[in-house]
């Protein structure tokens, strides 16, 4: 678990240059107390999860990918648009992202274009690099232009599939509304696959083996999750890293904390300055509970029977 003293106080600071995103209408005396308080998105592709969550005001956008669109019964490109559509219709005006599925520059920009005219609350989803993994002979660099175009167009972007802050800053720095740090599939990473006598990050990051017998050649971050980070917090570590270069050079692009696996990174993420946090229905559901609130409560009721007439 993070703790709240390792967490620079300057992150705050970050407020100080971002938007209002609960701003008090001109109209209301009693001024809103959050007004800079951070979002929550649901992190899904089922309508019937969303209902719920946006009744009880608990979110105020939504985040979906092929994946999730897939798992929600999506058995076609056509299906899938539909759904996307619903969902678009239903969040208005809160922001949903929608995922690019085309894989070049060109179709990707025509693709866009289709899904934002399904609302002016649609974001496209663009993943910001692996075009070569999926075919060699692709650009590297495609996502990275595609969301440049589309700032261009004023279309909002969210640069997703992001795991290191040299891939947050270029997704920025080519004018992505959002960038999503995967923080659930980091940690799963490394805890997966580090090699538990090495130093944490061994399988993802440069580490000098001390023992001078092995060296792992796979350079993808900064030295800093790889020295700092136990790996089931690796991935909270590279939001808070991406919060103090954002904060540093005050990037207005907001850090949308995804891929979350339990209820205890929602916490950390707040702590570390995450602007936005996308999180699966279920975890929604359940994180605000406590078992002290329930037997509280349980009394409170209780004992309020003694005024019944
Ligand atoms: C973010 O927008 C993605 O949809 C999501 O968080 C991916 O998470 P996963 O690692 O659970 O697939």
């Amino acid at each position: 678990m993070l703790r709240p003293e390792e967490i620079p106080a300057h992150i705050g600071l970050r407020r100080t240059v971002m938007d209002e995103t609960t701003p008090t209408p001109a109209d209301k005396n009693l001024k809103h107390p959050a007004e800079k308080a951070p979002r929550v998105f649901a992190d899904t592709g089922t309508i019937d999860e969303i209902r719920p969550l946006l009744d009880a005001g608990i979110i105020d956008g939504v985040t979906t990918n092929p994946t999730l669109l897939k798992r929600a019964g999506a058995s076609s490109w056509d299906m899938a648009k539909k759904m996307m559509k619903d969902i678009v219709k239903l969040l208005d005006p809160y922001p949903v992202s929608l995922e690019l599925i085309e894989l070049t520059k060109d179709k990707m920009i025509i693709q866009a274009e289709e899904l934002a005219s399904y609302g002016s609350n649609v974001v496209i989803k663009v993943p910001v690099g692996g075009y070569q993994a999926v075919d060699s002979s692709f650009d590297k660099h495609t996502g990275l232009k595609v969301l440049n175009v589309l700032w261009k167009k004023n279309i909002k972007t969210n640069a997703t599939l992001i795991f290191n802050s040299a891939q947050a800053l270029w997704a920025a720095r080519a004018g992505a509304t959002y960038v999503s740090p995967f923080l659930g599939r980091l940690a799963d990473y490394l805890y997966k696959h580090d090699e538990v006598e090495m130093p944490v990050g061994n399988s993802l990051y440069y580490m000098e083996d001390h023992r001078g017998k092995k060296e792992n050649t796979k350079v993808h971050n900064t030295a800093y999750v790889a020295a700092g980070g136990a790996r089931k917090n690796a991935g909270i570590r590279l939001i808070h890293e991406i919060s103090v270069i954002f904060s540093n050079y005050e990037i207005k692009t907001e850090i949308l904390a995804a891929s979350f696996r339990n209820d205890v990174q929602v916490q950390e993420s707040l702590l570390c300055g995450a602007d936005i946090l996308t999180v699966p229905a279920p975890i929604l559901m359940r994180v605000a509970d406590h078992p002290l609130t329930e037997e509280g409560f349980k009394a409170f009721n209780e004992d309020s029977k003694a005024f019944e007439k």
